[in-house]
């Protein structure tokens, strides 16, 4: 299939980073770009009239994709700008816990070391078991790390220096056994996995559509759990609906922000219809089969085992494989100054790695290219003294 055609990339470019930025692909680009022309062309008509029913149907959409009920999603910016909201806006106090994994986003680290500090609470750390073996064993880590202290459980659905997918559900239940609070940070899971946010049983969970759902830039949703919601502190105070009218729960706080584009998040359902349109089980087969060859090539070529099994169940689109020790830079530079390869190198406890994102627009023939690039780039690096 070329699915290629879809999308309007730069035809310099190799691009295995959708799990960074995700381009989207050109209907999508025409429905942000038919929005942002009714905005255009009479103001006051869509902000007054347009904006509210069209808001609260592409609401009912996303929904519908993601398994819960309209009432618990707010549209935001970004996956950055819900876990803001939820530090904001979860009760903490004088010797909380906040429990992060060590395979977190570093700004989602500095988002609750920021929350906690602020009431003299603490953000702790567990560090999960390498490799990874089952799902239980990661549960039981991370259990293992509550004390009478813990109020939140921050964890990713699929890590963002790691590329593994968490047992969240797990984590869920176990946590909600003892009175703990979740909040699954998931902008990468939407499209890689079923997201259902009503049976995973979370209290909070923020995402971005603009990766591998491929909606466009500036597109996020947080979800709260009713219990939650009455708690829900908006960032920045504005009318809350336009023209102003009684606010009725917490999320006719953020139907209105104040004068901005809309245009992205209206966009939304023409990522969704695209997504459909192929199927998510056509993207997974073709995204997955690559991240996979990928991954045992790159094993191939550096003789390093990977830290997940070879299962779908620990990946779907993005392989992460070791890279022998050294930085991030100037790889990551090089990979695209000399050979047009856009790719993360991590740098990762104490490790470095890289991850390959594989999606519809992604063919082999591009990881063949990357292959004897990384050979190339790896073999002029000067060797760690011994
Ligand atoms: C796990 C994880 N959390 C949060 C973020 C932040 O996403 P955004 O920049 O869309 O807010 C990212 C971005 O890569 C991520 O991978």
């Amino acid at each position: 299939m070329n699915w290629q055609q879809h999308w309007r990339l730069r035809p310099d470019t190799i691009y295995l980073n959708h799990g960074s930025f995700g381009p989207p692909p050109i209907p999508v680009q025409q429905a942000r770009l038919e929005w942002q022309h009714k905005l255009d062309e009479q103001p006051m008509d869509f902000f007054l009239r347009q904006l509210e029913p069209a808001w609260f149907a592409v609401r009912d959409r996303l929904a519908k994709f993601v398994g819960t009920t309209a009432a618990n999603l707010i549209f935001v910016d970004n996956a950055t700008v819900g876990m803001n909201i939820v530090a904001d806006s979860f009760r903490l106090s004088a010797g909380d816990e906040v429990l992060l994994t060590n395979h977190e986003y570093g700004a989602v680290e500095r988002i609750w070391d920021r929350a906690c500090g602020l009431v003299g609470a603490q953000r702790k750390t567990v560090e999960l078991p390498l490799p990874f073996t089952t799902a239980a064993e990661t549960v039981d880590r991370i259990m293992s790390a509550v004390t009478p202290r813990t109020k939140l459980i921050v964890i990713s659905h699929i890590t963002s220096p790691t590329a593994v997918t968490l047992p969240v559900k797990e984590v869920c239940a176990a946590a909600r056994e003892r009175g703990i609070a979740t909040c699954i940070d998931g902008p990468h899971a939407l499209v890689q996995e079923d997201v259902a946010l009503d049976a995973l049983g979370c209290d909070f969970y923020t995402a971005s559509c603009h990766k591998w759902l491929s909606a466009p830039f500036g597109t996020g949703f947080l979800y709260a759990a009713p219990v939650h919601q009455p708690n829900i502190r908006p960032p920045y105070l504005s009318w809350g609906r336009l023209p102003p009218t009684k606010l009725n729960n917490w999320a006719d706080e953020f139907l209105w922000s104040g004068t901005r584009d809309y245009a992205a998040i209206l966009a939304i359902p023409a990522a969704i219809d695209f997504i459909e349109s192929i199927g998510l089980k056509t993207f997974r087969a073709h995204a997955h089969s690559l991240a996979r060859y990928a991954r045992e090539k790159l094993c191939e070529l550096t003789g390093l085992e990977p830290i997940i099994p070879d299962d779908p169940a620990w990946y779907c689109s993005m392989a992460h494989v070791p890279l022998p020790p050294g930085s991030r830079q100037p790889l990551q530079e090089n990979l695209w100054q000399q050979f047009h390869i856009e790719i993360p190198v991590v740098e990762w406890n104490g490790g470095r790695y890289i991850r390959v994102s594989c999606h519809l627009y992604n063919e082999q023939s591009q990881v063949d290219k990357l292959l004897p690039a990384l050979r190339e780039l790896l073999g002029k690096e000067p060797k760690p003294a011994t």
